[in-house]
């Protein structure tokens, strides 16, 4: 194996104590997602966005990264060919258990990004919806968030990287979303073995070459293990 691209979702931080989404009592059970996950919804009310995305930012800085963490870190200071991660989390805890080559398709709460002028700036750990922008001064801060509707971050880039993989491996995602949920398919179109590590098999059988059912904490070190052995 020479490169390998690894996509994760909330699952790897759920022991991290992180809330997933669609899990029984997972946070689109406890929020309306078309409120605080959508433009439309930000331009309704950006107070109701914030403070979902402040509790997001405050669980996240109270959060200790988890051993799946630190496991894909040490794949990627060991291995000896090219390990990508992509991730749709928004919290840091990759880069916190030491993964530097991390792609967040879907933004970060540690961002903050103006609405008017799309400058950046580090987010503090609750953001006021009135601050007003440091470049433009509009008050128009929101999280640097991929919201539904809007176009992930470093598509290109990561179609590149699975185009080019030896292994794609899908670790604590659903595949519900879109785009991310067609990576599988746009790897095994190019010829790349793929791999599923999640507490559940995914829903449809067969979509993985193999899969490992179990917690992160302990599929994703065993797997490294085995990687590195
Ligand atoms: P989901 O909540 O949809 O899925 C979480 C997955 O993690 C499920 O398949 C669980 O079985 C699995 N899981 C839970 N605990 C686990 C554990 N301890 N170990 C391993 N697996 C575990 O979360 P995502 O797939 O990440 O996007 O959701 C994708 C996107 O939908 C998110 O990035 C977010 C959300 O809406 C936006 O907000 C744009």
């Amino acid at each position: 194996m020479k490169r390998i691209v690894i996509l994760t979702g909330a699952g790897i931080s759920a022991e991290s104590g992180l809330g997933t989404f669609r899990d029984v009592g997972g946070l689109w059970s406890q929020y309306d997602l078309e409120e605080v996950a959508t433009p439309q919804g930000f331009a309704r009310n950006p107070a109701l966005v914030h403070d979902f995305y402040n509790a997001r930012r405050a669980n996240m800085l109270d959060a200790a990264p988890n051993a799946a963490h630190a496991a894909l870190a040490r794949l990627e200071a060991e291995y000896p060919g090219e390990v990508l991660l992509v991730t749709q989390n928004v919290d840091d805890l990759h880069e916190r258990a030491g993964s530097k080559n991390v792609l967040h398709m879907h933004g970060a709460l540690s961002g903050a990004v103006c609405a008017a002028c799309d400058h950046r700036w580090p987010a503090p750990r609750a953001m006021d919806p009135a601050a007003p922008c440091p470049a433009c001064t509009a008050p128009r801060a929101r999280p640097d968030i991929v919201w539904f509707g809007e176009m992930p971050f470093h598509m290109d880039e990561i179609g590149h990287a699975l185009a080019r993989a030896d292994l794609f491996v899908s670790i604590g995602t659903s595949g519900e979303v879109y785009p991310a949920a067609g990576f599988v398919d746009e790897a095994r179109a190019c010829g790349v073995e793929t791999l599923e590590i999640n507490l559940e098999p995914s829903l449809v059988p067969g979509l993985f070459d193999r899969v490992i059912a179990g917690p992160a904490t302990q599929a994703v070190p065993d797997w490294v293990a085995e990687v590195l052995a």
